[in-house]
């Protein structure tokens, strides 16, 4: 897909079929999060890929039952690994850098989730202990995103959009 037309593709994805997504696709995913950009290239982060279906269930009890969590062929745990960032940049790198560079890499593996024809959307809304052990993460990795994946099983409506020069300034 044409990158503009992925832009326009993308959309929060919540329903999925119950279907398991071939490992060459996932590949493809995992290298797309890795080709993210990073602070000083340190990839402060790091991906859980949760494809067991008693780790996925636990994984949506510690989501508050969301059930897009719970229908996911897989889930993508992406955690902030603020060690990795904070040995170059210090406190800034601990508290700041390695939270961007998750979030970041998970953009990229939900963009790239729609590149391969395949739906995801980014959770944030979770118990990070919980998710802390079901994936049996250290206590130096924080969980900061879920992305559950999967063939879309709906059409998500359109959202809308604050008018760019509502958002944008030209100082
Ligand atoms: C940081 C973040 C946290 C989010 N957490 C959740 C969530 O917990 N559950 C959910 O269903 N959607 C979640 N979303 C998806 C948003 O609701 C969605 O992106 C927004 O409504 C815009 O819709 P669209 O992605 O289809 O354009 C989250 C998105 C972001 C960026």
């Amino acid at each position: 897909m044409e990158f503009f037309d992925v832009i326009q593709a993308r959309k929060s994805v919540r329903r999925f079929k119950n279907q398991k997504i071939a490992s060459d696709l996932i590949t493809r995913l995992l290298e797309a999060v890795r080709s993210a950009p990073t602070a000083g290239n340190l990839q402060a982060y790091h991906v859980y890929l949760v494809e067991k279906p008693e780790m996925i269930r636990a994984l949506a009890g510690a989501a508050y039952d969301q059930e897009c969590v719970a229908q996911a062929a897989a889930v993508l745990v992406f955690c902030a690994d603020g060690e990795r960032s904070r040995i170059k940049y210090k406190e800034r790198g601990l508290t700041l850098y390695c939270l961007q560079d998750t979030t970041i890499a998970a953009t990229f593996g939900h963009l790239a989730a729609t590149a391969l024809g395949l739906g995801s959307v980014l959770v944030g809304a979770f118990k990070e202990n919980e998710v802390s052990l079901v994936i049996d993460a250290p206590p130096s990795q924080r969980p900061l995103l879920l992305l559950p994946v999967g063939y879309s099983d709906e059409i998500p409506a359109a959202t809308g959009r604050r008018a760019l020069d509502e958002l944008v300034t030209r100082p």
